[in-house]
């Protein structure tokens, strides 16, 4: 990648070493690595699946539990295709691209202007790095493929491969994939509502799950305007360009809530949305400076208004979650393509006419988060490699700075030995902590080493049990992030672990 060469050596050292650990501590493996993987996909491991858990459970909970008017459903990732037609995905959810000749290497067509900004950005040419930006949005907002063509060339753009500027024109790249449903032999039967064929799409956002079941969830819910469905699944995208690991997938999860809203107070909410989710991400203790919105100006078929939640990954600040304002466009165009109603019965009073709002299609604000991408987010932020030499001797450590209710393992009982009894007490400890979090029992190697390999999975206490345990019944507890120690009550080990996790 040409504006990664251009990162500083540190980030993209970090970036390396962070997808390292991943794989050495079992966060994250290559999919079907025996085969030698499949790009763009990735499979969580037994400390991964942990910590991708916990962060759907931190979102599912301040969205649905904390929310007394948002509630989750679990929808199907197959939907009839027509609801793809009505979403606009078989239409619009395509990527500009551009191949090189030369090589045969396919850029998309924003990645390979936004790669050359960068490069003229490090060259200490910033003012021309935001014109160029400036002038790609302009003619991305118009889908003015020939200026963007002109817009390369004139730039000298060249492959990152061959080194030239021999570029085919630009084209559309839908990126749904599809499959077939059903058996071929009953492949002249077409699907009900049309279609055609048994061609079905993998869902390649979830918002449409929630939509389709707007009147069910309203109904049978007895929802009143405003409320929101929340959702966490998976969605694909046949990715053009993926890379840097899990940002990028051709399979993927994403946490999505719609917020159904009267006409007319989408601007308020959208503000409110907007505040309230970045208010989720600070709750995490990640610093401000970490995050930043960006405003789209070329807005998606279906929004009104639309910004990003940034976040300062190694490679730069990158795109973590999404808010828009959609309009009425996804309900009103599956009234369109059902022939089923979409509204709602609103019998508030209108202060400007007397009457009741009556009915209407609600407008709906979305918030759309990437759980890989959260994923890597709370990991680099985590991620810390720490050089403790003393004048005597050479030390260092990775540890994981997670926070707490995100740890995989909360609390590693340790016994300094495998006999005298010591085993026994480290078990009961277990016996009455393993019910309330997930508590993980080591007796191999030595205590520096078993700290290490706690820190390195981001456990955030270790509690020794050691001969005055036998005595005194106390335990030194360790904590990650300062290492400092202390003796503590055996009976106090729960409740200092529980305030911690929340
Ligand atoms: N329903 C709206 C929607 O899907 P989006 O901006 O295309 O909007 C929302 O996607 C979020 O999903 C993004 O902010 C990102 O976190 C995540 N996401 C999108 N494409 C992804 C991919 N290929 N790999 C990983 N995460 C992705």
């Amino acid at each position: 990648m040409a504006n990664e060469a251009k990162k500083p050596a540190q980030e993209v050292g970090k970036f390396q070493a962070i997808i390292s650990h991943c794989k050495e501590y079992g966060f994250i493996f290559p999919s079907s690595e025996i085969y030698d993987g499949l790009q763009a996909v990735y499979d969580y491991g037994q400390m991964g699946s942990e910590l991708k858990k916990n962060i759907k459970d931190y979102w599912w909970k301040s969205m649905t539990q904390l929310h007394d008017n948002i509630v989750g459903i679990d929808a199907a990732i197959f939907m009839h295709p027509t609801t793809w037609k009505a979403s606009g995905h078989v239409d619009n959810f395509n990527d500009p691209m551009i191949d090189n000749k030369d090589s045969k290497k396919r850029y998309r067509v924003d990645h390979l202007i936004e790669g050359h900004a960068e490069l003229l950005k490090a060259d200490g040419k910033e003012k021309e790095a935001e014109e160029l930006l400036a002038a790609m949005d302009a003619l991305l907002a118009k889908d003015d493929f020939a200026g963007l063509k002109q817009l390369i060339e004139d730039n000298k753009m060249v492959c990152a491969i061959s080194g030239t500027c021999n570029w085919t024109d630009i084209r559309q790249f839908n990126l749904m994939f599809s499959t077939e449903f059903g058996s071929t032999e009953a492949s002249e039967i077409p699907p009900a509502g049309g279609g055609g064929a048994n061609k079905v799409y993998l869902r390649p956002e979830t918002a449409q799950g929630i939509f389709v079941n707007f009147l069910n969830v309203q109904k049978t819910g007895r929802m009143k305007v405003p409320f929101g469905i929340a959702q966490i699944g998976k969605a694909f995208r046949n990715e053009i360009v993926a890379r840097q690991f899990i940002f990028r997938m051709r399979e993927f999860e994403q946490m999505e809530m719609q917020f159904f809203i009267r006409p007319g107070t989408q601007k308020e909410w959208y503000e409110f949305w907007k505040a309230e989710r970045l208010k989720w991400h600070r709750s995490l203790g990640i610093p401000a400076e970490k995050y930043r919105y960006h405003d789209h100006i070329k807005l998606a078929h279906y929004a009104d208004a639309a910004c990003d939640i940034e976040f300062d990954f190694p490679m730069g600040f990158k795109e973590l979650e999404g808010i828009h304002s959609r309009t009425d466009f996804d309900l009103r165009s599956h009234q369109e393509y059902s022939k089923k109603k979409q509204q709602y019965f609103d019998n508030d009073i209108d202060p400007a006419t007397g009457k009741p709002y009556g009915n209407y299609i609600p407008f709906v604000i979305e918030t759309s988060i990437g759980l890989d991408r959260m994923f890597l987010a709370v990991l680099s932020q985590a991620y810390e490699e720490q050089d403790l030499s003393t004048p005597e001797r050479p030390d260092s450590r990775v540890v994981l700075k997670l926070p707490a209710s995100l740890a995989p393992i909360k609390l590693a009982v340790l016994p300094l030995t495998k006999k005298d009894g010591l085993p026994e007490v480290a078990e009961r400890i277990m016996s009455d902590c393993r019910p309330h979090f997930r508590c993980f029992y080591e007796e191999k190697d030595s205590i520096g080493k078993r700290y290490r390999r706690m820190d390195a999975l981001g456990t955030p206490f270790c509690v020794t049990v050691d001969h005055q345990t036998l005595q005194d019944d106390t335990v030194t507890i360790r904590y990650r992030d300062t290492m400092e120690q202390e003796r503590i009550p055996i009976e106090k080990i729960k409740e200092l672990v529980m305030n911690a996790i929340g």
